[in-house]
């Protein structure tokens, strides 16, 4: 078992409810089903993370499709702070059941102890600070908690773990392992990055053909290896040769897509997720 897993189990011991980061670009291939087991018996939530960089059309059907799923939900934008107003009455709805329970026993003012948890990348650390703010206290160590671990104080209904934990993707699968490519969660220097621009040329042209044409001023061609050339074209990308340089169109693509400069695109589908690749 890895080392972040052992933690996560540690961890998981110490709190009541599991915020759990997904990327809305992408809201499968981002979940590790390892979660599932590990925050059994645990309140859950789900948030949409880079809500900013996903189609608002399918951030709405995400929401419903894990809403479906009983999960309590929410669409954020953890760089901005969008969308983390509302994180306060999600965690009430999400414990409701816990707060009952603790009331009837006498148990009045505990707090409800939470932890971040989400794969590389997502957006944890980010989340975190902008949730917890500058106001933010840490409570420090506490009796009956394993030495070292801070808390963060919110308010006096919620305190917040300070070290989010990791998640590992589902890289055995190509697809997901793709995906994760696309959005940048894979390391960039194991990966070819004109075969992940085709690879992405392929998703873009089955859903959101015109936001290629209109980025670069281009049309389709018969083959993504061609479309490459036609961006490579319309950005002067050349080689010292002065050849058509396809590895510098790739980046282009691949960082004008991680950044959102395509306009707001969303990989996966609620119900059809997969483009065979
Ligand atoms: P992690 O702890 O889960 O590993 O992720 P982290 O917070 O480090 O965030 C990873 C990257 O994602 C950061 O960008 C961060 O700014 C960006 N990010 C997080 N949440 C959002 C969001 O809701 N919308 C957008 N658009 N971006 C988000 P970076 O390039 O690594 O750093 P920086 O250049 O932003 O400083």
């Amino acid at each position: 078992m890895t080392k972040a897993k052992r933690m996560m189990q540690e961890n998981i011991k110490l709190i009541d409810l599991v915020i759990e980061l997904v990327d809305a670009r992408i809201p499968l291939s981002s979940r590790n089903p390892d979660i599932d087991e590990l925050g059994r018996n645990k309140s859950r939530i789900i948030l949409l993370n880079k809500a900013d960089l996903a189609d608002p059309v399918y951030n709405a059907q995400w929401m419903d499709y894990f809403k479906g799923g009983g999960a309590c939900v929410l669409e954020i934008n953890a760089k901005s702070g969008g969308g983390i107003r509302g994180i306060n009455q999600l965690v009430q709805e999400a414990c409701r059941e816990k707060l009952e329970r603790d009331k009837k026993r006498g148990i009045v003012n505990r707090p409800v102890r939470a932890m971040v948890v989400g794969i590389p990348n997502v957006g944890k650390s980010t989340f975190i600070n902008s949730f917890a703010g500058k106001a933010c206290a840490k409570t420090g160590n506490k009796p009956g908690v394993t030495k070292g671990k801070q808390w963060i104080r919110l308010n006096k209904n919620l305190e917040l773990l300070d070290t989010p934990g990791i998640l590992w993707p589902k890289f055995e699968d190509r697809e997901v392992g793709m995906r994760l490519a696309f959005i940048g969660s894979m390391n960039d220097e194991i990966l070819v990055s004109e075969e992940l621009a085709c690879d992405l040329l392929r998703c873009l042209k089955e859903w959101y053909p015109e936001n290629v044409c209109g980025r670069y001023g281009i049309q389709w061609k018969d083959t993504f290896a061609q479309v490459l050339e036609e961006i490579a074209r319309s950005r002067g990308c050349y080689t010292r040769g002065e050849q058509l340089d396809q590895k510098k169109a790739a980046d282009i693509l691949l960082d004008d897509f991680r950044n959102g400069r395509m306009g707001r695109i969303t990989l996966e589908r609620p119900g059809r997720q997969t483009i065979e690749a």
